[in-house]
């Protein structure tokens, strides 16, 4: 999978290019990030990007040309790239919608800084808009990091043989708790069950574990 990210700070993508998950996927020639710095499409000699915002108030807004000519750039070379949007008005990102953005063969992820992008980008060049939640964040690079990893996760060859169908939220529930050696630790003890060597009851243990967890830890899961 191939996602092509537009940023005013491509250095940052280091963070999931250099370690972890996704930089064992590009490693493997699974997946691919292509940084784009939006600056290098700018009209100007000062690379501006932004400018003051029509009927006035705080801020800078992303100027349509630059992203225009950025994106039609991306789209020579993958035509048929998604264009993702990240921003706190979009369809919130979830396992189911991390999934779904997993079949697609490439990815473009625009980046908003300041007080976001011209409106007639959204309605012109991008297909979706997706946040990480109800909050805002600085700029979109730190939210298309979470959905690379997320979407990643999603390629089963990605994670090799430890899949991510036990991963939290994949069957709607929480997971199961974890244990390590040693068995005992400042008296704290592994559950008797789990060095039991019987993998039908540890089975069954796990299936209690991740109904009690959803219930205990997220209420509105468990009543779905
Ligand atoms: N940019 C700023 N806040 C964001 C959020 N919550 N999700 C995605 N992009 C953002």
């Amino acid at each position: 999978m191939r996602f092509d990210v537009i940023t005013l700070f491509p250095d940052m993508f280091s963070a999931i290019k250099d370690e972890g998950v996704v930089a064992r996927g590009i490693k493997k020639s699974l997946l691919s990030i292509h940084t784009w710095q939006l600056r290098d499409f700018s009209d100007n000699k000062y690379r501006n990007v932004d400018d003051k915002p029509y009927g006035g108030g705080a801020g800078m807004v992303m100027q349509v040309k630059p992203i225009r000519s950025c994106i039609e750039k991306i789209k020579q070379k993958v035509p048929n790239t998604q264009v993702v949007y990240l921003s706190p008005q979009g369809r919130k990102l979830t396992h189911q919608l991390a999934t779904e953005l997993s079949k697609f063969e490439s990815l473009t992820l625009l980046c908003g800084r300041y007080e976001g992008v011209d409106e007639r980008i959204i309605e012109h060049d991008v297909d979706m808009e997706v946040s990480i939640g109800d909050y805002v964040i600085s700029g979109g690079e730190l939210a298309a990091m979470v959905l690379i990893d997320s979407v990643s996760r999603q390629i089963p060859a990605v994670l090799g043989n430890q899949d991510s169908l036990n991963d939290s939220f994949a069957n709607g529930l929480l997971d199961y708790p974890h244990y390590t050696r040693p068995e005992v630790i400042d008296n704290q003890q592994v559950p008797e069950v789990l060095l039991s060597g019987h993998q039908a009851n540890i089975d069954q243990w796990r299936a209690q574990q991740v109904l009690k967890n959803t219930q205990l830890k997220r209420q509105d899961l468990a009543s779905k």
